[in-house]
């Protein structure tokens, strides 16, 4: 028999709501991307983003309800943390309220583990331990996962997340919000007018006019992008005309670089064989395919959601949340709500059974 799931999934501006069988078919997707409400800010506004919930969400449900095998429902997953605390509590109550009404279970996720298991959605089951590379537009690190519900952090960001440094690049050379999508379009283009093809690059690179990403943290690399946003600053303030498609290639390969170098130095501490890559930065063509390449050399697997897995969705936390009711587990931090433990240290956290009292 499948086991039926809803997702609720409204921790920053997607609203989303998903019902999935088995962890992994997909039966609905609705999602409200709320881009154009935060667009002429350049980011997201907290308030507009949790309104925006309140008034999207119903219509969604209404949505995955409409389904037939919605009359079969087992658990809902909802993500209950990192996120913007006014935009969780919209869906945190609604998922709460599904479940004493309809007498379910509920699992609270945590976001950033959903990210990983993303590639659930297209039958791609991570054996464990593995390493998870999450960039996104608020996160970014390296995990090592031991099990389900155990994960801790190898490596993280210093200052920015990976998605919101191409972010605040775009917005430095003028492109649209969210930056990372026109990043990758106009750095694509520039490799293209100069005919040139992925990984067939050496010429380009040695042309990038931005600084090379340097860092460590007690000899250990760490992420960091704010030197690199810097870099980008000053080339624009001493160049006042620029090519905006070479400077989107040249950030974006010296972001590339970076994650490389990163993962490149913790596979060789920790030689697991597989590599999950995910969050909204993993939909990035130009990162995947250096990713790819960097992996087959080293012979480690690399799993990677298709793209549209790899932002915001509701369909990841349902996934997650069908490997927690399978083992008859709960996140631990489950019993964080109604308390505040929204501002506890994110990634580490060990699952632990709940008595079926
Ligand atoms: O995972 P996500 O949807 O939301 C967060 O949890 O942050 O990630 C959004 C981030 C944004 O910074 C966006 O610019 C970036 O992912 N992003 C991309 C691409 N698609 C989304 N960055 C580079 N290339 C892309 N194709």
């Amino acid at each position: 028999m499948e086991i039926i799931g809803l997702g609720i999934e409204t921790s920053c501006d997607e609203t989303a709501v998903a019902l999935v069988a088995n962890g992994m078919r997909l039966l609905a997707n609705p999602i409200f991307r709320q881009v154009a409400i935060h667009e002429p800010y350049g980011g997201v506004i907290p308030e507009k983003a949790s309104r925006a919930h309140l008034e999207k969400l119903p219509y969604l449900l209404q949505d995955a309800f409409s389904q037939k095998e919605a009359q079969k429902i087992s658990y809902v997953a909802v993500t209950h943390r990192p996120g913007l605390t006014g935009s969780l509590l919209v869906g945190y109550n609604t998922a709460l309220a599904l479940s004493w009404y309809l007498g379910i279970d509920i699992i609270t996720i945590n976001h950033l583990e959903a990210h990983l298991y993303a590639p659930l959605l297209s039958g791609q089951k991570p054996s464990y331990p593995f390493l998870g590379l999450l960039l996104s537009g608020g996160n970014t690190a390296l995990y090592y996962v031991k099990d389900l519900g155990q994960l801790s952090v190898i490596a993280d960001t210093q200052d920015d997340a990976c998605g919101e440094a191409l972010d605040k690049a775009a917005s430095l050379l003028g492109l649209p919000y969210p930056g990372g999508p026109q990043m990758e379009k106009k750095a694509l283009s520039f490799m293209e007018k100069n005919k040139t093809a992925m990984g067939e690059e050496e010429h380009l690179c040695r042309q990038n006019p931005l600084s090379e990403i340097l860092v460590k943290s007690k000899k250990k690399p760490i992420f960091s992008f704010s030197g690199l946003k810097t870099s980008l600053y000053y080339y624009l303030q001493k160049n006042p005309n620029p090519d905006i498609e070479a400077l989107a290639y040249f950030f974006l390969q010296r972001v590339t670089e970076h994650v490389l170098r990163v993962v490149d130095y913790y596979t060789q501490i920790y030689p697991l064989g597989t590599l999950v890559f995910a969050g909204g930065v993993a939909a990035n063509s130009y990162l995947r395919y250096h990713l790819q390449k960097l992996c087959k050399l080293k012979k480690i697997e690399l799993i990677v959601p298709p793209p549209a897995f790899c932002t915001d969705n509701a369909a990841m936390v349902a996934a997650l949340g069908y490997l927690y009711y399978q083992r008859g587990l709960k996140p631990s931090s489950s019993r964080v709500f109604p308390d505040s433990g929204l501002s506890e240290p994110e990634g580490i956290y060990v699952a632990k059974e709940v008595s079926s009292a």
